[in-house]
């Protein structure tokens, strides 16, 4: 397995999640911050057991500078909820930290970022980790399981399985949510949520033995 994106790099000195956010809404890392509405940090608790890590802020959590409040964010709460787990006592956060968007009339396109973003911004995400110290992350599709991963990973075939890495928690693979709203077929999403959630069980899983 390569190695992940996010290891090799001294992460921040911050000593708080709160100074580590506010370092953040300064960043000027990469290109991404100058079209961007804002920085959208993570959220959640530093004493999270659970890290879930999406790819990067749509245009809702751009607006909104918070984390999953879109269309994505509404299926990863139902999802949540069914697996029985609640979102308020995860962190919930994204690889990468500024939305990348193509403009199309009034639209914002969805841009995927490219590797050297990703690999910028996990600097970011590393900081989060090494503050937080969670006992598992969940990398939300193909975007969060590289970054964390290596590249090798394969979100159909590895999904619902953990890896373990040197210097890093535990990481579950599963698809990103959005992944969902973009099937046109309702049974085959009804199937893919239940897979989904069915994936999302395993965090409870986990930390019911460890
Ligand atoms: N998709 C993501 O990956 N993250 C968000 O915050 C919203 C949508």
């Amino acid at each position: 397995m390569d190695k992940p994106y996010l290891l090799g790099d001294e992460g921040s000195t911050a000593h708080s999640l709160s100074e580590l956010k506010s370092e953040a809404e300064r960043c000027t890392r990469c290109d991404l911050y100058k079209n961007a509405t804002q920085t959208v940090f993570g959220e959640g608790s530093r004493d999270a057991e659970t890290v879930l890590v999406g790819e990067q802020p749509g245009d809702k959590e751009d607006l909104a500078g918070r984390p999953f409040v879109g269309p994505a964010g509404g299926v990863l709460d139902k999802s949540l909820a069914e697996a029985g787990i609640e979102r308020d006592r995860c962190y919930v956060t994204n690889t990468v930290k500024h939305f990348k968007f193509e403009p199309r009339g009034k639209r914002r396109l969805h841009s995927k970022p490219n590797a050297g973003e990703i690999r910028i911004c996990s600097w970011w995400l590393r900081s989060e980790l090494e503050l937080i110290k969670p006992k598992i992350v969940v990398a939300l599709g193909a975007t969060a399981a590289n970054c964390l991963i290596g590249s090798s990973v394969r979100i159909t075939r590895d999904r619902r399985r953990i890896f373990h890495s040197d210097g890093l928690p535990p990481v579950l693979v599963t698809i990103h949510p959005s992944y969902i709203l973009r099937l046109r077929d309702r049974d085959q999403a009804d199937i893919e949520t239940r897979e989904f959630i069915r994936d999302l069980t395993e965090i409870r899983k986990f930390l019911s033995i460890h």
